[in-house]
């Protein structure tokens, strides 16, 4: 059912999130009848602009990376008469009182009833300031639900998010607050609870009896791009690990919520992340989490130059690019299984993969008794392919006794016509409909940083080591002693 109007405020319009992915996302909304013609989009940045020129822009964004790219469906006149610039300076409140009459105008306009959505995709350090001129300027009043939905990074370790959360609190409160970790909007990582709870395959062995261990793979083959301002104060730690690495041990590790509704699918979430074994010591910390940053090397086949030598980079940097570590999420259900993940830039393969590991059967009662036998495998393949599949021991055809392992594979993403939304398209959907299970609360944020800053602490005194692995590797040996010290290997990512 359409929904019924929305004015869309996208601060940071000219960055390359809105480019990249929100008007894209936009686009696939109303091209679907999701968005139905009850919207107006108000693109907010500091350098001047036409309507026209910003529009132009619009357009050029979904041709580039739309999944409907030169769509002959399309009335491009008619969508793009939705949309409209400002330019605004954020440090200036009476920019806001302009942009009230702005917004007033364009609601008369399209029929709107006054639901807002105010989407910041701006640097965390303009977030409090941006709120407080949203309610000094006016823009919070009148009817409709007013929502804010915010990017990462949500604070750079536990005190500076405690006080960006105060600042947002102080003018919105917690139910209208979306913050984004967009690994919660792909396909498979909301096909989690769906694969777990609803086959009997799985629901019942999905504990520390039955299972061994459960590894977590994000590699990335980009280095760091012109990212480097922001990601050489950042890291892999603050970028990944924080936010998708651990809200994926969150959608693998939680209980079943015991009503399907977004609050108590959160509840459960926030007590899997506030259960996580806090390393207590920089000797643990040493021994279970281990940092890398990328040399020179070549990526699928392409020389590529060391971390220190990319652009904005500190040439004597330190910071990491890669982490491997050993979580432990310390609940009966999960008491001794390590959850094990690993992230970094410069790996040989762009890839996601979440792999479950089971525990193995008695071999004495079965004829493969004098061979080693494979465990079984449930993978979830998150990206670029999105499906499962199971690995199991069969009887090798025509041999006596001789036991293979054969795949079971379910590749969703290969289904032909199958062009599954993007995750920021489903985020926004969800923004816009007030479903917000897929947005991170603020205990969940919370207690992610209160695990991580531990390791950050560790980090920033020198005797922990940072290995430097070669570009196109799957990072230093180091991460793979993790596991075989405690008898496992990471599975080959596919
Ligand atoms: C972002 C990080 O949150 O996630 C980036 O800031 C990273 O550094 C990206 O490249 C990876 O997302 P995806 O969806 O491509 O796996």
């Amino acid at each position: 059912k359409p929904l019924e109007g929305t004015l869309l405020f996208i601060f940071g319009a000219t960055g390359d999130l809105a480019k990249r992915k929100l008007y894209p996302a936009i686009y696939s909304l109303y091209r679907e009848g999701k968005l139905s013609d009850k919207f107006a989009v108000i693109g907010l940045a500091r350098r001047p602009k036409t309507n026209d020129q910003f529009r132009e822009d619009v357009k050029q964004s979904i041709a580039e990376f739309s999944r409907y790219p030169n769509d002959e469906d399309s009335d491009w006149p008619a969508f793009a008469a939705h949309f409209e610039y400002m330019s605004l300076n954020t440090n200036d409140v009476e920019g806001f009182r302009e942009l009230e009459k702005t917004a007033v105008g364009l609601e008369a306009e399209f029929g709107l009833s006054g639901n807002r959505l105010f989407y910041l995709a701006l640097a965390p350090e303009l977030f409090g300031q941006v709120a407080h001129h949203l309610r000094d300027g006016g823009l919070l009043a009148g009817n409709g639900w007013k929502r804010v939905v915010i990017e990462k990074p949500f604070g750079y370790d536990l005190k500076s998010a405690l006080a960006l959360n105060e600042e947002i609190r102080n003018v919105f409160e917690e139910k209208d607050i979306y913050r984004i970790d967009h690994y919660l909007g792909k396909e498979m990582i909301q096909n989690i609870e769906v694969i777990r709870f609803a086959n009997a395959f799985f629901e019942p062995l999905w504990n520390r009896h039955h299972i061994a261990n459960i590894q977590i793979t994000s590699s990335e083959t980009v280095g760091v791009e012109d990212r480097g301002g922001y990601y050489d104060n950042s890291g892999a730690l603050r970028d990944m690990v924080q936010n998708h690495m651990l809200q994926m041990i969150a959608m693998m590790a939680m209980e079943p919520p015991s009503r399907n509704v977004s609050e108590d699918i959160r509840d459960e979430k926030a007590k899997v992340l506030r259960s996580l074994r806090l390393y207590g010591s920089h000797e643990e910390v040493a021994q279970h989490v281990i940092r890398g940053q990328y040399g020179s090397g070549a990526v699928k086949g392409k020389n590529v130059p060391a971390y220190r030598d990319e652009e904005s980079v500190n040439p004597a940097s330190t910071t990491e690019t890669f982490v491997a570590a050993k979580v432990m999420v310390d609940n009966n259900r999960w008491a001794g299984v390590p959850f094990y993940i690993r992230t970094g830039k410069r790996m040989p393969v762009k890839s996601t993969e979440i792999v479950v590991e089971f525990k193995g059967v008695p071999s004495a009662t079965h004829k493969a008794q004098q061979h080693a036998l494979e465990p079984n495998l449930l993978v979830f393949r998150v990206n670029p392919m999105e499906g499962i599949y199971i690995k199991i021991n069969a009887k090798k055809p025509g041999t006596d006794g001789v036991l293979v392992p054969v795949a079971m594979d379910f590749c969703q993403s290969c289904q032909v016509g199958w062009n599954t939304p993007e995750a920021y398209e489903r985020l926004l959907h969800d923004a816009i409909r007030g479903d917000s299970t897929y947005f991170t609360r603020w205990d969940e944020v919370s207690h992610a940083w209160a695990f991580t800053d531990r390791i950050a602490e560790a980090w920033s005194h020198d005797e922990q080591p940072l290995h430097t692995y070669e570009a196109g590797s799957w990072g230093p040996d180091a991460a793979h002693g993790l596991l075989a010290r405690d008898g496992f290997k990471w599975w080959p990512v596919n």
